[in-house]
């Protein structure tokens, strides 16, 4: 396929230098992060995508808007999708403020759906910013709430669930709040021994 065949036209070439351009920046801000901090790095790891023609000429499909340049850029805003990791919940916080704090980045929409939970469970923070005049979906979540997205995915993206749905559903809903409260627990481990880091002896003169 050519590359203007695409409903990106001939914007893959943009679309794939500001994912760079973005995924170097999440670089640099890590090490500065984890250089100034007690905490360390607030990353574990980022994977990136630009959405493919067929899916992003399916979501347009659904959407019932045209499969054209203009609904995949600018209508719909996650041709450039990028999914940060982090270890602890406080890390989502951290790095969601610090994308926020880059001059040239332009946040467009939040939503915090570790704050407000998705009914089945889904736990993310969705930030979409404007970066050198394209979209970015940053989809910031821990560890433990990308294991369940995995695996939610996993078992329910198109298949049909019948019979049991209504049990199917609030199990999957009990093991996401089962994982975000160990994401507490987790959490409060971590501070106390970051707390003890801090109140240690000094070290001992030479
Ligand atoms: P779109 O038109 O699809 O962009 O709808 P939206 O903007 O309402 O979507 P939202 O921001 O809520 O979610 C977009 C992305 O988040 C999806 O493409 C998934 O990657 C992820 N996501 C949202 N909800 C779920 C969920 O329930 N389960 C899983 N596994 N992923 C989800
Ligand atoms: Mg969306």
């Amino acid at each position: 396929m050519y590359r203007s065949d695409t409903i990106y036209g001939n914007h893959l070439p943009e679309l794939e230098e500001t994912m760079d351009f973005v995924l170097r920046r999440i670089d640099a801000i890590r090490k500065q992060l984890a250089g100034s901090s007690q905490q360390g790095d607030p990353v574990d790891h980022v994977l990136s995508r630009i959405k493919t023609d067929a899916s992003m000429r399916e979501k347009c499909r659904r959407k019932g808007i045209p499969e054209n340049e203009h609904s995949a850029l600018e209508i719909c805003q996650d041709a450039i999708g990028i999914r940060i990791i982090c270890p602890f919940l406080n890390d989502v916080y951290t790095i969601a403020n610090a994308l926020k704090a880059q001059p040239d980045f332009e946040s467009v929409e939040e939503k915090d759906y570790i704050r407000h939970v998705k009914p089945n469970g889904y736990r993310s923070l969705h930030i979409i910013m404007r970066i050198h005049g394209l979209f970015v979906e940053f989809q910031i979540r821990t560890i433990s709430m990308d294991t369940w997205a995995a695996l939610e995915h996993l078992m329910t993206y198109k298949q049909n669930i019948s019979g049991n749905e209504k049990l199917i559903v609030s199990e999957l809903k009990r093991c996401a709040d089962e994982l975000a409260s160990t994401d507490v627990s987790m959490q409060t481990i971590r501070d106390m021994i970051t707390a003890e880091g801090d109140g240690g002896e000094p070290p001992a003169e030479k």
